[in-house]
This record gives C-alpha cells, sequence and structure tokens, in this order.
C-alpha cells in the first residue's frame, strides 16, 4: 500500500467510529415510554438498559419458577432463535432471577432491572407471573411476534417496579352456549387475558341454547342438548321455535379431558377457571335433553335465538330435579379445582313452579311464602351441597331474591345494585354491571359496527368502571373481590368477533380491576394504549378500533337558534380533521379546533388523520336544519326515566336516532300519549311537520297509531291543523320512520303535537312511544 492512501484508511476508519457510536448509543428513556397495562403501582425510572443475548441465564429454584421463565425463553426462541437457558446460581451479569419474598403480598412483585441483571420478587407463583407479564410489556412489542425478527434490540429500560392488585377478582367471562367456541379458543384467550394480568376466567358453561360440558352421567346433556337447529344466517331475535324432533346440527361442548386441559393451562397462567352450572332457569338444553326435570317433563325443542320470558326451569319439587344436579355439580367439582363454583340464578320465569304439583307440595313441606322463596330454598340446598365438598357459590343478583343462601357470594349485573345489598348483608360480591361490564353491547356508534346488544358501552366508559360504590361503608368496600367482563354470546357466531368485542375494552377493565384507584388517568391511559395495539397485532388479536371512530356531539344554543357541533374519538390527541358540504377530504380537510356552529342544513365528512391522510372509516352526516332548532319544548307528559336523550333540547337538536333504542338520541314514553309543544319564540311559516319515530316491537316499541298537530300564535288557543292515522300492524323488524304530516301553510309561534299508542298495544301491558326529532319547516 502506497502512503497516499494512508489519510483515506484513517478517515474511513473514522467514518465507521462514528457510525457504530450511532447504532450504539444508548436510548434514553422517559418515563412515558413505560406503556405497562394495567398501570403499575409505583415505579422508578433509571438510566440505562438490560439487554437480553444469547447467553442471558435464568436463575430458578424450582419446577414452577421454570414455567414462568419459560414464557419469556419461548418468546426469544420464536423471535430471536436463541435456546435460552436455566442455572440455579446467579452469575456475575447478564441474567434474569426469581426470589422468594415472603413479606410481598398474594398476588404482587417486585421487579429491578438494571443494566447487569433482573431481579424479580415475589411470595408467590402469581407474583413471579406478573413481573414476566410486565417484562413482557416493557421490551419491544416485536416480542410477541409469532415468527423471527431481526433489528430489534431486546432491551428493557432499568427500572424499580413495585407492583400488586387492587382486587383479587379480575374476570372475564366467555359465554359458551349461544355460539360455540372450542377449546383452542378458551386456551389462547387464557394468554391473552394473562397479559393483561386477568385472574378468572369463568365459563358460562350451560344455557338454554347448548349444554357445553361433558357429563359422563347424563350422556344426553351433550348428545341432545349441546346440538340445536342451525339458524345462523337468521338474525337472532327473528329465528323460531325448534320442534322437540328436529335434529340439531349446530353446537359442540367441551369433553372432560379438554376441560382438564384449559384447567392445567390457565393454572400456569395464574388464571382460574371458574365454572357456570345454570340453575333452575336458562336450562331449556338440559330439559330437551332430559324433560322429566321440568315440572310438566313436556319435550323441548332447544331455541336457536331470543327466548323470553324463560319458563322452562328445572321443577323445585321433585327429589329428582336435585339428585341430578348433585351429580352433575359432582363431575364438575373433579374437573375444576377452583374455590368457586358458579350456579347462575337469574332470569327464572316461575309461572310453572306456580301450578306445578311437586312444587306446591315442596312449598306447603317447607312453610314457604312463594315461588321466590322457593327459588331461594333451591339455591341454599344446592349451596349445602357446594360447601359440603369444601366449595362456595356464587349467584347472580337474582339469588338476592327470596332470601340469600348463607355463604353465597353475589355477582352484580343489573347494576350494582344487587351488589350494594349483598355486601350490607355481609356477603362478598363481585361487581359486573352491565353499563360499564357488558362486552356483548356496543363500544361505538351501531351503525359502524357489527350488530350487538345494549347501549353503547365504550372503551372510555369502560375506564371509568369501579367496582366499589362511593355510598359504601369500609367494611362494604371490603366484601368487593373485584370486577368482572361478561361476554354474552347471542350475536358472537365467531371466534375473531370475540375478540373484536373483547379487545381493547378488557384492557381497560384490567386497569380497573388491577391499578389503583389514584392512578387512574384517561390521558395517560390513551399514551399507552398504542402499544397495546402493536402487541395485539403481532399476537393476532382482532382487536376493535372504534375508539378511534370519529363521532359527534351537538350543543343547543337557544339564545340563537343554532346547534354546535364538536367532531371526536376517543382519544383526546387525536388529529381529527373535517370538510363541510361535500368537499374532498384527502384535498380540503381542516383541522377540527373549536365547535361547528351549525345554522343551515350542512354536510360534514371528517375522519382521523396519521400523517396528514384520512385513516380507517370516514364519518359522514348531514344535519338537516329546521325552523324548530335549539327552541324551548314544553312536555305536557314527560318522558321516561330510562329514555332522556340529551334532554331539554333533545327533540330539536338535529341530532337523529338509530336503530339501538339506546344510543342517548332517544326520548320515549311507556303506556302513556306524549304531548310536546314547541316555542318557536317568533310567529313563523309552518308547512310541514315531521316526527321522528322508530319500531322494534320485540322490545314493545311501537309506531305512534295517531298524531295530531296543533299551532297557535299565543299559547293559549290552539287551533288543529292535521292528523294522521295510521293502524296497529305486526312487525318482526327493527325500523325507523319519519312521520311527515302536511299542513296548509300559515303563521304561527306554538306548535303543539299528540302522539298516541295504539289502545290495543297498551292493553298487552307495556308500550313504548320513542321519538328522536321533531322538525317543523
Ligand atoms: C345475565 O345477564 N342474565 C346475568
Ligand atoms: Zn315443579
Amino acid at each position: 500500500m502506497t502512503n497516499r492512501f494512508i489519510p483515506y484508511i484513517i478517515l474511513l476508519g473514522f467514518v465507521f467510529f462514528l457510525n457504530s457510536c450511532a447504532v450504539k448509543a444508548d436510548k434514553i428513556y422517559k418515563e412515558s415510554d413505560i406503556k405497562i397495562i394495567p398501570k403499575v403501582e409505583k415505579l422508578q425510572l433509571n438510566s440505562g438498559a438490560f439487554k437480553f443475548n444469547e447467553d442471558t441465564k435464568f436463575v430458578v429454584s424450582n419446577e414452577a419458577e421454570k414455567v414462568v421463565a419459560n414464557i419469556l425463553i419461548e418468546k426469544f426462541k420464536t423471535v430471536a432463535n436463541w435456546d435460552l437457558q436455566f442455572t440455579t446460581k446467579s452469575p456475575k451479569n447478564n441474567y434474569l432471577e426469581f426470589k422468594f419474598n415472603k413479606a410481598l403480598k398474594a398476588e404482587s412483585y417486585l421487579l429491578n432491572v438494571s443494566k447487569t441483571a433482573i431481579n424479580i420478587e415475589a411470595s408467590d407463583n402469581s407474583g413471579f407471573l406478573y413481573a414476566v407479564q410486565s417484562l413482557r410489556q416493557l421490551l419491544p412489542p416485536a416480542i410477541e411476534s409469532k415468527e423471527k425478527v431481526t433489528q430489534v434490540i431486546w432491551e428493557i429500560p432499568s427500572v424499580q417496579i413495585e407492583d400488586g392488585p387492587r382486587f383479587k377478582w379480575r374476570g372475564l367471562m366467555l359465554d359458551l352456549s349461544r355460539h360455540f367456541f372450542d377449546k383452542n379458543y378458551v386456551l389462547e384467550t387464557i394468554d391473552a387475558i394473562a397479559l393483561l394480568k386477568m385472574n378468572v376466567l369463568h365459563l358460562h358453561l350451560v344455557d338454554d341454547h347448548g349444554w357445553r360440558i361433558e357429563i359422563k352421567k347424563y350422556p344426553k346433556l351433550t348428545e341432545v342438548g349441546a346440538w340445536r337447529v342451525d339458524q345462523e344466517d337468521v338474525p337472532w331475535a327473528s329465528r323460531t321455535k325448534n320442534n322437540p324432533d328436529e335434529k340439531g346440527t349446530y353446537g359442540g361442548f367441551l369433553t372432560q379431558e379438554e376441560l382438564k386441559e384449559i384447567v392445567a393451562h390457565a393454572q400456569s397462567r395464574g388464571v382460574d377457571v371458574v365454572p357456570e352450572i345454570e340453575m333452575p332457569a336458562h336450562v331449556s338444553s338440559a330439559i330437551a335433553a332430559y324433560p322429566e326435570l321440568s315440572c310438566f317433563e313436556k319435550p323441548i325443542g332447544i331455541p336457536s335465538g331470543a327466548l323470553w320470558p324463560i319458563t322452562d326451569i328445572y321443577c323445585a319439587g321433585k327429589e329428582h330435579t336435585f339428585h341430578f344436579l348433585e351429580d352433575v355439580l359432582s363431575e364438575v367439582m373433579d374437573i375444576f379445582p377452583s374455590k368457586y363454583i358458579h350456579i347462575g340464578g337469574d332470569e327464572a320465569t316461575k309461572t310453572n313452579w306456580e301450578t306445578c304439583k311437586h312444587c306446591a307440595k315442596r312449598i306447603k313441606d317447607e312453610g314457604l311464602h312463594d315461588v321466590e322463596e322457593l327459588q331461594s330454598y333451591f339455591v341454599k340446598r344446592i349451596e349445602k351441597f357446594i360447601n359440603s365438598k369444601g366449595k362456595k357459590l356464587i349467584g347472580w343478583d337474582e339469588i338476592l331474591e327470596g332470601g340469600l343462601a348463607p355463604d353465597a357470594t353475589v355477582m352484580s349485573w343489573r347494576g350494582f345494585k344487587g351488589g350494594l345489598e349483598a355486601a350490607a348483608q355481609g356477603h362478598d360480591v363481585i361487581m359486573t354491571p352491565t353499563g360499564f361490564c357488558y362486552f356483548d353491547y356496543y363500544q361505538g356508534t351501531p351503525k359502524y359496527e357489527p350488530v350487538a346488544a345494549g347501549p353503547v358501552t365504550t372503551l372510555s366508559k369502560v375506564y371509568q368502571f369501579d367496582p366499589v360504590v362511593d355510598t359504601m361503608t369500609e367494611a362494604e368496600a371490603n366484601h368487593v373481590l373485584g370486577g368482572q367482563a361478561n361476554v354474552w354470546a347471542e350475536h358472537i357466531p365467531t371466534e375473531s368477533h370475540s375478540q373484536y368485542m373483547i379487545f381493547p375494552r378488557l384492557t381497560a377493565l384490567a386497569e380497573t380491576v388491577w391499578s389503583t384507584k389514584k392512578s387512574r388517568n384517561w390521558n395517560d391511559f390513551s399514551n399507552r394504549i398504542p402499544s397495546m395495539f402493536k402487541r395485539f397485532e403481532y399476537l393476532g388479536v382482532n382487536y376493535a378500533k372504534s375508539a378511534y371512530l370519529v363521532t359527534s356531539k351537538v350543543k343547543s344554543n337557544p339564545e340563537n337558534k343554532t346547534v354546535s357541533l364538536v367532531l371526536y374519538n376517543e382519544f383526546p390527541e387525536s388529529d381529527i380533521r373535517y370538510t363541510l358540504n361535500g368537499e374532498d377530504l384527502n384535498t380540503n380537510a381542516v383541522p377540527f379546533l373549536s365547535p361547528i356552529v351549525i345554522d343551515k342544513t350542512t354536510t360534514v365528512n371528517a375522519s382521523l388523520f396519521k400523517n396528514d391522510k384520512p385513516v380507517g372509516i370516514i364519518f359522514k352526516d348531514t344535519i338537516k336544519f329546521h325552523n324548530a332548532v335549539s327552541s324551548r319544548v314544553h312536555y305536557a307528559s314527560n318522558y321516561h326515566d330510562r329514555y332522556q336523550g340529551s334532554g331539554a333540547f333533545n327533540l330539536v337538536n338535529t341530532l337523529r336516532g338509530s336503530k339501538n333504542f339506546r344510543d342517548g338520541r332517544w326520548q320515549a314514553w311507556l303506556n302513556k300519549n306524549a304531548e310536546i309543544t314547541i316555542d318557536l319564540e317568533t310567529e313563523k311559516t309552518i308547512n310541514l311537520v315531521t316526527i321522528g319515530s322508530m319500531e322494534n316491537q320485540g322490545n314493545a316499541i311501537f309506531y305512534p297509531t295517531k298524531i295530531e298537530v296543533w299551532t297557535s300564535t299565543n299559547g293559549k288557543d290552539f287551533t288543529i291543523q292535521n292528523t294522521i292515522n295510521r293502524a296497529y300492524l305486526p312487525n318482526t323488524e327493527s325500523e325507523l320512520k319519519s312521520f311527515v304530516i302536511d299542513l296548509e301553510s300559515h303563521n304561527a309561534r306554538f306548535v303543539k303535537v299528540k302522539i298516541s299508542l295504539n289502545e290495543k298495544v297498551r292493553e298487552r301491558g307495556e308500550g313504548w312511544i320513542f321519538v328522536d326529532e321533531i322538525l317543523i319547516d
């Protein structure tokens, strides 16, 4: 080599040196880089990071610790193709060690990550498991990849974490009856919930629509009870009644072997599997298999869809029923080591009990007053049996009716009320109120969602859940074991749909039952959740993106008869942009920064933007402006507490309701007519009145059968302007309709509408009128 090349070589070397510095420069971590869900109790961030490599050792002292360590070892095998090894003695550095520390509370852990080692302390296996779940979430999301990834540095920031759960019961219920999900899905779900430090999987194994657990002594429970006539191509509410002799082809069940495998896997993930064996109602599947379990022994078909009321229930009079249930429960308790057995107890319509001679004899012999006390007798007798096997009974909050069994734990679903009552009586409770915990409910604007049940229960709504009610005494609060999400599966036919309903809402629920109440902060959660979404993507979890969807709300401005439109999604720092009147979102969108004042009919298109491009579903709405917008409304007959819409201006706020009658946009009247007067404040020319209404006869919501429109210039003397009559017609659909009433063009200040429900409908006991908007043009 000649001398003249030497300077170039030195320069080249220097460039290499600089480059390698750039690669090696340690990432400086900020607290906001720690994205663990649920939020940890105490966190201290130190400088530096621990880097895993193929020589990292796992220091363990028993088999259980190996099982926990294997969660990480298997991940590194997949993503890095490393075969990480165990050892029993700590090396100098580059190791992860488990240390037993009996001073720590159950399920709690200390996690100390330094540049040289990771130390985990806990007093039980769950504590070690949760530390490892936190480590997973401290590693880059690609750790969850199902294949090898390159160019990721497997490092964890130096942290000291002290963490433990606020509640003992952090549950998820899967309904395997309404639609059947197999063993693999259950196993997958256990892994997914364990990542969030959830510790109870409640399996709803019995319901009208299918018996899902093999019982050796009663083979027909699954031969007959697990299969229903396939009507999967028909909406749930429209499915027809099945004949007892029609052969079922939709269904399935879990064998005892499969269930044992599920239990064992759950144990390795710190998850307790709690079986629910429904009684005395929600058991059409059992009665279809063994009609003698019912009062009148009439053969029935297993329903394929909506069933209400539930009258085919176990006979509480026959001894045979109790022998059967004791046999079933004995097999169940042999499979599930859980301390708790859930016996359902909800929604029994006891009309058969009122006329059954066996039930009548039982009531007399036991000195009971009524069928409510007969249910209480039923549950108490089952509880005695369960207690005799060293287990505890859980039931839905209906088990309070007629008197609670002495040691029962109550799962409160009809709001918090049952839980409050049970806790006041000194019983343990698990809170699963529908409005926060029912994950079969919609999670976003219904028109963008698959068919679901109930009102909209968004991610942020779930985040507001708290299992303890403010009015509870300390003693009562101590009876609250925790909370649980329930995924009823009537509208959930597939596993990916089930995941869609569970995630991400379970991430929010996990935080409400694990983290301290004080640490609850939606903005902070919003910053952490994108990292979880990346993990779900690697894991193949089909999570919903509904929380990103743009939606709207309006504020009424009575002072100038306009409305202000607000566009938002669930995350506070979203870049939402919009155009008005059909302009192209890609080219003309402006950021939404303040409410848009609407004073004429306006079309709005909006979207979440990422990197200056609209992403996801585009929000589109036409706000129909009219003469009554933001006018004062007087109600001669008040709307029902349950359906208030947005309150005083709901009928004149431009917002139209959806077919989901619980979407918060409807006002409703129960068993009475609605009489509504709108004051336009000045006289206006009026030609047309439009009443927005819905019909959903399955839920006792009916179109009006008569609408009268009256007007006045002074508010005292009203003149009838027009009436429309519409005969009641049976209707199996859920429908929206605008009733348009033409008027002779005239001037008026006051417009009164009288909306009537058909007398025949009212005589049926329950009839609702629903109205979303009264448009005056
Ligand atoms: C229930 O939702 N019937 C417990
Ligand atoms: Zn009976």
